[in-house]
């Protein structure tokens, strides 16, 4: 298999991943184990998909034991790691990162292989998750720094702070495995939580060369990785109500799912990134080349498979015939590669993923849509070339359902009342990507759409870096924000000392500060 492999990139296969962390414990498992397979190179129909390896299949029991291990280390906020002093915890993630970075090879690869995530992507993810690291640190030193002072009010003295929330049970997405998880996981447990991580079904073995880097740096039971279904670890862990913070991006049913099972759900914060259908408006003086382009990008780099994609394109009627054949000449001219050949498509790496999307084209295609490119919808084992559908309504599972894959619906529309009111109407509301040319127009229909989603991208395409900014939406897209800086928010609550101004209690606080007896009660900072 291997031959037409480059050597920089091949596998010595097949890798038996059989360790976890519990309690700061990395330990081998000996139960059931699930094959890791790789679509990439299984074109034909024929052709078999690539067994990378195993992955550990473990079970309610473990599931439960690496609960106590985060909750014992959590202890009530009584712990070590949360009442820990803040240059502690840093010093920790410090050294996290630093073990981190020597496996960006080995990361790298395994993304290639087991998400199809083309070399240039792989790496960007591998570094814009160590950047958001190193961005975390700074931005919690600040906050650290701006609560690092007494307030005086109506006779109250206040020092007032961030702390943790508890127990945090971390969900990742395939499509981001590294990068989306981390940026759950890192803030969660920099902030003072404490951690239970299970990986998505896609992107496993990418997080078995970490699993050290994290018994290394953490004190046990801060942050525990458990493989397996989530029906069999998530499941039983939320149903003790032993959670008090759901951290999933993913899809919303089992965000709802995994939130009933919650027994005190007052208790349950959430931080969520959900489902979305990210239009692009291409209004009449909008710029031809540039908005083909943000267009073909930001509907397929990754074949579509990101939360930020362009998923459905509303465009004007005076300048559709051209948009719709300079995007469809532009689409047929992409090329459909391996990941290592950096090409923007890539074989998809759901086996069942390019059934779903030729379904959503037959349905489109039976209720009167047309494909309209050349190639768009030939389908091989892994793979279906991206399909532009025109015209699309209401009635197609591909206007209603997020296709999280290759194909591109669009509409025309002659008065941009037609998708305010389709985005109004719509279950999602993350963010949109609005090309034209004239303020006078855009002013307005800015003015309502910042209202609709949570980002008005001009004559760009959408995103959700640089990871500074806010990354959020309204409806059923996400729950709380999550930005180097809001997502520390997100992850703790403000919590304060209050005293009556007297002499006494300002010699009580004067003695707390000067001997430093108190890592909450403290006006010094880390530089
Ligand atoms: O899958 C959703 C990701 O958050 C998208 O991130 O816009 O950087 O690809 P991205």
């Amino acid at each position: 298999m291997n031959q037409s492999i480059p050597k920089n990139y091949s596998l010595n296969l097949p890798i038996h991943h059989d360790t976890y962390l519990i309690d700061g414990k990395i330990g081998k498992w000996k139960g059931d184990f699930t094959d890791v397979i790789s679509t990439l190179l299984a074109s034909n129909e024929e052709d078999q998909y690539t067994i990378l390896g195993d992955s550990p299949k473990m079970d309610e029991k473990h599931a439960l034991l690496a609960l106590d291990a985060a909750d014992k280390a959590y202890s009530n906020g009584t712990g070590v790691w949360p009442t820990m002093k803040v240059y502690e915890r840093i010093n920790c993630m410090q050294k996290f990162v630093d073990l981190m970075v020597l496996k960006r090879e080995e990361v790298v690869k395994l993304l290639m292989w087991e998400i199809g995530k083309n070399l240039k992507d792989s790496q960007k993810e591998f570094d814009r998750t160590v950047d958001y690291i190193n961005d975390t640190i700074k931005e919690y030193k600040k906050i650290d720094r701006d609560g690092a002072f007494f307030h005086n009010n109506s006779g109250v003295r206040a020092l007032i702070r961030r702390g943790p929330l508890g127990v945090v049970l971390c969900l990742g997405p395939y499509n981001y495995p590294l990068n989306e998880t981390f940026a759950l996981l890192i803030p969660a447990i920099i902030m003072g939580n404490t951690a239970i991580f299970k990986p998505a079904k896609h992107g496993v073995l990418l997080i078995a060369p970490l699993l050290e880097a994290f018994q290394k740096s953490f004190p046990p039971g801060v942050v525990n990785i458990v493989f397996g279904r989530g029906r069999e670890i998530a499941t039983p862990i939320m149903k003790t109500g032993k959670i008090n913070v759901l951290a999933l991006i993913g899809h919303s049913s089992s965000a709802i799912s995994l939130q009933d099972l919650h027994p005190q759900k007052n208790r349950l914060r959430l931080v969520l990134g959900l489902e979305a259908k990210n239009p692009a408006i291409i209004m009449d003086d909008a710029d031809l080349e540039l908005t083909v382009n943000e267009c073909v990008n930001g509907s397929l780099s990754y074949n579509g498979q990101r939360c930020t994609a362009i998923k459905v394109i509303y465009v004007h009627e005076k300048i559709k015939d051209k948009f719709l054949t300079k995007f469809c000449e532009e689409i047929d001219s992409l090329k459909l590669g391996l990941p290592w050949e950096n090409t923007l498509l890539t074989p998809l790496p759901e086996p069942n993923k390019p059934k779903y999307i030729s379904d959503l084209i037959d349905d489109a295609t039976s209720k009167g849509a047309h494909i309209i490119n050349k190639n768009g919808g030939k389908k091989t084992k892994n793979f279906v070339f991206p399909a532009v559908l025109y015209p699309v309504n209401k009635e197609m599972n591909v206007y209603k359902e997020e296709q999280f894959g290759p194909v591109i619906p669009i509409i025309s529309f002659s008065d941009i009342k037609i998708p305010i009111k389709f985005m109004a109407e719509s279950s999602y509301g993350q963010q949109v990507s609005l090309f034209g040319n004239s303020e006078e127009k855009l002013g307005p229909i800015i003015d309502s759409l910042v209202n609709l989603v949570c980002r008005v991208n001009l004559n760009s395409s959408c995103q959700r870096g640089p990871d500074v900014y806010p990354f959020t939406g309204r409806k059923d897209s996400a729950v709380a924000t999550l930005s180097v800086h809001d997502a520390l928010r997100s992850f703790s609550i403000r919590t304060f000392v209050a005293s009556k101004d007297n002499p006494t209690n300002k010699g009580i606080l004067r003695k707390l500060i000067d001997n430093k007896k108190s890592n909450f009660v403290r006006t010094d900072y880390y530089l």
